[in-house]
């Protein structure tokens, strides 16, 4: 499966902050927004990645992440030229996707909870059309969002509704198989002239192969969409990574632990930020896993 991180977008809404740079490179507590939806990305076992951004941001994505190398996967970049809609993306990143299922992650989606690992392996495992995760908010009208029958099966999708039908929003993580390409190629733009993400998944649901996952209570999908969200996803993540002691979308870590890189390499990335507790932290996680 490839996966992409879709980065674009002019953030006016966090102007003056992201008057000259990228939201998605803003910090959320210790580390650059894009980490989270890229770790997400390494924990569904994805090592072939494609950032899609701006043509005024791209350039900072290269120079943060690179070619991947280090971190055992293949990072390639693409600009999307204008904000013309999330699943342009499939358009932007045809030649990256090839014959293989993809899956995109908006790239200021914070996505953390219990069991996640398995939950995303899962589903890529059963991928039969396409797979939303779905998550109870108090207000939906802001998201796409599902409706679902008793059984929990999915039966509509609507983006920004004002009078929501359901209080489950459909969350920035899409698994698709290949005809995403298709379908995004031929769906209509929007009165705005987007390409809407909800309306691609609703020709799966037309077709009977969408499903959604709803990650429940518990699990915090962390919004960064306003100067105060933002701070509270840092704080978040500061109370967790403080108490627990570990990190939280650490990709070197996550890199390691998931057998992209021996611990060897690991030892290395931490020597390398070795003036950091991060550089400190995963010289110990390589440490202790050597023989
Ligand atoms: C987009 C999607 C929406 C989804 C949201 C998740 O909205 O259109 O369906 O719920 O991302 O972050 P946007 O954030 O672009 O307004």
């Amino acid at each position: 499966m490839k996966g992409i991180v879709l980065a674009g977008g002019s953030g006016t809404r966090l102007h003056p902050a992201t008057s000259v740079i990228s939201k998605q490179i803003l910090p959320v507590y210790n580390k650059p927004m894009i980490y989270y939806p890229l770790s997400v990305l390494m924990l569904s076992g994805i090592r072939e990645i494609q950032i899609i951004s701006t043509p005024q941001h791209i350039e900072l994505f290269t120079s943060l992440l690179g070619d991947g190398s280090s971190l055992g996967i293949t990072l390639d970049y693409a600009v999307q030229k204008e904000p013309k809609g999330i699943a342009e993306a499939f358009l932007v990143g045809s030649d990256h996707i090839g014959d293989d299922p993809c899956a995109l992650i908006l790239g200021d989606n914070i996505f953390h909870g219990p069991g996640l690992y398995a939950l995303l392996r899962r589903s890529i495992a059963r991928l039969d059309g396409c797979v939303l995760f779905g998550y109870p908010v108090k207000d939906p009208e802001r998201y796409g969002v599902a409706e679902v029958d008793a059984e929990g099966r999915l039966t509509g999708l609507t983006e920004k509704p004002s009078a929501p039908r359901s209080g489950l929003a459909v969350t920035g993580l899409y698994f698709y198989d290949n005809e995403v390409v298709d379908i995004a190629k031929n769906i209509r733009p929007s009165p705005r002239g987007e390409l809407e993400i909800t309306d691609v998944n609703r020709v799966y649901l037309e077709q009977g192969r969408a499903h959604l996952v709803d990650l429940g209570r518990g699990f915090a999908w962390l919004d960064t969409g306003t100067h105060d969200s933002l701070l509270k996803a840092s704080q978040y993540v500061q109370v967790l990574e403080e108490r627990q002691g570990v990190w939280i979308a650490g990709l070197e870590e996550i890199a390691f632990r998931m057998g992209f890189i021996d611990a060897d390499a690991c030892h290395r990335l931490g020597l390398g930020l070795s003036h950091t507790d991060y550089g400190t932290y995963l010289m110990e996680i390589a440490g202790r896993a050597a023989p």
